[in-house]
């Protein structure tokens, strides 16, 4: 493959739950240490030993208690920031490729769209936690509740608290996931996800070659 290899490239995985974006990921890594590169992969909210105990807090409150959206963004802008000091940014300035399960666009999704903290407000904690650190790519997987869901089930009995909400609930995380794609075309790639692991595997590796190839005749 036909890569840059002194800077790292930073690719984000979102998507509602159960759309395979930890296979996905697997399998890209795969690909991209295939072709001779150093691929890091990683997830949000985590990936450090501190985010990984703010995920536990923020997936997992104790009985009877409920974060508000507000307090899950500054939860996950909290961990965020850790993870991009530690993990990511050392990694992307070594020349790492970074492919992250959820990023800030889940964010946007789950605590804007879904939670009512204001765009503007997620914006700014955007730019001041990730600021010039924005994915090169980003894959919004997409599929119908007939495939995530059995997905969902086929999981851990101990659901979070995200994962035990209705099905109401994940269609509008679906619809909210297509709009933040539709809106930023230039950083978002929509990918039918129905299909089965390696077609979407397939297709996620033409965009990264198409993507590269742009770069390189960008120069
Ligand atoms: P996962 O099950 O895909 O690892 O994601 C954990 C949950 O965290 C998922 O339901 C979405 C939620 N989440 C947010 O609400 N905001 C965020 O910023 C991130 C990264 C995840």
């Amino acid at each position: 493959m036909m890569a840059d290899t002194k800077r790292g490239r930073f690719i984000t995985l979102e998507g509602g739950e159960g759309v395979g974006k930890s296979t996905l990921q697997s399998a890209l890594a795969e690909r991209l240490v295939a072709a001779g590169l150093d691929v890091v992969t990683t997830r949000e909210p985590g990936g450090t030993p501190l985010a990984e105990l703010v995920r536990d807090l923020a997936l997992h409150p104790p009985p009877g208690n409920y974060w508000s959206s507000m307090a899950e963004a500054l939860l996950m802008n909290a961990a965020r920031s850790d993870h991009l000091d530690r993990v990511i940014r050392p990694a992307l300035e070594s020349g790492k490729w970074v492919i992250c399960d959820r990023f800030s666009d889940s964010t946007r999704v789950y605590q804007s769209v879904k939670g009512g903290v204001p765009l503007d407000v997620l914006k700014s904690f955007e730019a001041s936690v990730i600021g010039e650190t924005q994915p090169d790519l980003t894959f919004v997987l997409d599929a119908p509740p007939s495939t995530t869901d059995a997905r969902r089930e086929n999981r851990s009995q101990v659901k979070d608290s995200f994962e035990s909400r209705s099905s109401a609930f994940h269609t509008e995380v679906r619809a909210a996931f297509i709009d933040l794609a539709k809106s930023e075309p230039k950083r978002c790639r929509l990918i039918d996800a129905s299909e089965e692991a390696s077609v979407v595997a397939d297709a996620v590796w033409s965009e990264i070659q198409a993507f590269l190839a742009q770069q390189m005749s960008a120069r």
